[in-house]
């Protein structure tokens, strides 16, 4: 198995299309959902060099800190307050273009400019964790990041 993940695509879309075939070979064969959600925040670190990419989990009524690269994050974020947990509550995939007009954003990090967060559900159609993408850049997320990361994302199941 290859540890190095390889892309030469000049756009979103190409380079979204490379990884999906080595994102598969990454997770193929392992079970264990921690180790794979960590090589998935490494990817995403390395290709697209985002501030800080990783993983919620839903804990109870909270969710908690999981995989990810970037700097220190908060390690628990809760019901009713942010990105990360609008996207948990309504299941539904957050692009936010600025962060400061989205009320109660929780600024983990005063370089986060814009954010991407998308659920994942399990087979009962239930949130159990969301993938979090913070740009230090605004505007930075379109629909390329938002249908490359849900492909790449179902990888992980
Ligand atoms: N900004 C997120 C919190 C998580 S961190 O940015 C890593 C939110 O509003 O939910």
């Amino acid at each position: 198995m290859s540890t190095t993940v390889y892309t030469s695509g000049e756009t979103k879309e190409e380079i979204y299309k490379e990884l999906q075939p080595q994102m598969i070979g990454l997770m193929q064969g392992e079970d264990n959902m921690v180790a794979k959600l960590a090589n998935f925040a490494a990817v995403m670190k390395e290709v697209f060099n985002f501030h800080w990419v990783g993983f919620y989990l839903v804990e109870g009524d909270e969710l908690v800190l999981g995989p990810f690269q970037g700097p220190v994050a908060c390690t628990r974020l809760q019901r009713g307050k942010g990105v990360c947990a609008k996207a948990w509550e309504t299941k539904s995939l957050q692009n936010i273009p600025d962060v400061d007009s989205f009320p109660g954003h929780v600024a983990c990090s005063a370089l986060s400019k814009s954010e991407l967060v998308i659920p994942l559900l399990n087979r009962n159609q239930e949130v159990w964790a969301v993938l979090d993408i913070d740009s230090d850049q605004y505007n930075d997320f379109n629909s390329a990041d938002e249908q490359g990361l849900s492909e790449l994302l179902s990888t992980l199941s």
